[in-house]
């Protein structure tokens, strides 16, 4: 982890959690996450769309310094688009950062590079962050194809976005492989995909690379999260399954504490 970039722990709720669990998870988590916690490492949230305000009432009501953040949203900022949910609407809510073209909003919802790149460029002009989830499959990565995937799901993610706007963004490699299986990417593995990541981005960018905070996801967990974000090009973790249970995700905030 390079001095200059803050680490960024992001957990990723997906479609679990009603407001009323999400509350409780919020406030275990306070308990456990200590103010040198979060002097050290920036934590997101990421609730459903039904939480989002309960959440906020409550980071802001008890002063809580963790950033909000979603999952998702649309590229237009109104308009006839039943069930979506615009960036303004959000940034209205106090999110900081948006999840923009997780693998499953790709491949289960459809979502096109195209489609990707306006959204990453509709957070952007609503002063939020995005997340911008790139990754491939396992046929893919045997395939020997891992590289070129996410290169290509970069450059499209970043198309007629401007270098300072990249330097302030996140990238998560999560290899889709990894997601949910509870198979992680080795850290060597993880390293080299995160620094292909942000030879891309040198590539399209110049320094953008050096700001550019670059995230590993798939099964990250309490034991293997110090191995992950001691590697010199991952500087920070979007976790999913464990972010829903408030001592996995404490913990894994609190991965410079650890053992390896
Ligand atoms: P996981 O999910 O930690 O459950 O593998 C990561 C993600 O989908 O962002």
């Amino acid at each position: 982890m390079s001095e200059e970039r803050r680490p960024l722990i992001s957990g990723n709720w997906k479609m679990h959690l009603n407001h009323f669990e999400a509350l409780k998870l919020v406030q275990e988590l306070t308990y456990l996450v200590s103010r040198d916690d979060v002097d050290a490492v920036d934590v997101s949230v990421h609730p459903p769309f039904t939480d989002i305000r309960t959440v906020q009432t409550s980071l802001e009501a008890d002063k809580i310094p963790f950033f909000l953040g979603a999952q998702h949203c649309h590229f237009e900022e109104k308009g006839a688009f039943t069930g979506e949910v615009a960036p303004s609407m959000l940034a209205k809510l106090g999110v900081s950062y948006v999840i923009v073209g997780h693998s499953e909003r790709r491949e289960v919802f459809g979502e096109t590079d195209a489609m990707i790149n306006a959204k990453v460029r509709a957070v952007l002009a609503n002063e939020m962050t995005p997340i911008l989830c790139v990754g491939e499959t396992l046929d893919e990565r045997e395939a020997g194809e891992a590289e070129s995937k996410v290169t290509g799901q970069i450059q499209s993610g970043l198309a007629k976005v401007k270098a300072d706007q990249v330097a302030s963004m996140v990238i998560a490699y999560e290899p889709i492989w990894a997601i949910g299986t509870g198979k992680t990417a080795s850290a060597e593995d993880a390293q080299a995909m995160c620094e292909s990541v942000r030879n891309v981005v040198r590539d399209l960018h110049g320094s953008a690379a050096d700001a550019v905070r670059v995230q590993y996801g798939g099964s990250v967990k309490p034991t293997n999260a110090k191995e992950l974000m001691s590697q010199p090009d991952i500087d920070g973790a979007l976790v999913g399954g464990a972010s829903l249970e408030a001592e996995s995700f404490a913990s894994i905030v609190q991965y410079r504490l650890h053992q390896i």
